[in-house]
């Protein structure tokens, strides 16, 4: 029987290709914009073909959105994550404190940006961005932070795929309530085993 969290390797290999051209990317220290730009681009590519993940990081639970992590950085500079949304799941209003990516995989979902007012208490910053299969989008501290993110279908399954310029589930942040109560908050991920894109025996690595 064919084991879901062994997919074939060539079913894998846009993951792979993503996670070296990103690396890439970062080793040559760009800043935030030119991250957005060009890692926006990458993304863009790994969600412009929704063939590739697993189905063991695209099963939603009946009550919670999932934060899948599908591979993080050995330094830390970056982590990517699959965000399966269940029918009608949403965020709470949440800020992330580091740059992120957004590329939508399948499906759609809605991200409504916040501000915080004088008094500290979200407010909604313009209407909801519908974001559709192969669209990306970013947030950081520096071009907009806070967000609620929901599914767009209230009868089917929507995953995003998101990259971050940190280990996103250990990185302390914050969850805002609507009168304006902000609790530190620090999401972890909702699985304990990884994809493996590196088995390379069909695909060798020239020595
Ligand atoms: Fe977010």
């Amino acid at each position: 029987m064919h084991d879901p969290l062994i997919p074939a390797a060539r079913t894998l290999t846009p993951l792979r290709e993503f996670i070296t051209g990103f690396s890439a990317l970062l080793d040559q220290q760009p800043d935030e914009a030119r991250i957005l730009a060009e890692g926006g681009a990458l993304l863009a590519t790994l969600v412009a073909r929704d063939d590739w993940l697993p189905d063991a990081y695209a099963h939603p639970h009946p009550e919670y959105y999932q934060q899948m992590l599908l591979h993080c950085d050995s330094a830390e500079r970056f982590s990517i994550v699959s965000f399966v949304w269940g029918p009608g799941q949403r965020t709470p209003i949440h800020d992330h404190t580091v740059w992120g990516l957004i590329g939508m995989l399948r499906g759609a979902e809605y991200a409504q940006p916040y501000a915080l007012d004088a008094e500290g208490r979200p407010q909604p910053q313009g209407d909801a961005t519908r974001l559709e299969a192969g669209h990306v989008e970013a947030v950081s501290p520096t071009v907009g932070d806070i967000h609620r993110v929901y599914n767009a279908y209230d009868d089917r399954v929507s995953i995003s795929i998101h990259v971050y310029g940190a280990n996103i589930g250990a990185v302390r942040r914050h969850v805002y309530a609507e009168a304006g109560e902000r609790k530190p908050f620090i999401s972890g991920y909702s699985n304990s085993t990884l994809p493996n894109p590196w088995d390379r025996s069909k695909d060798p690595v020239a020595p």
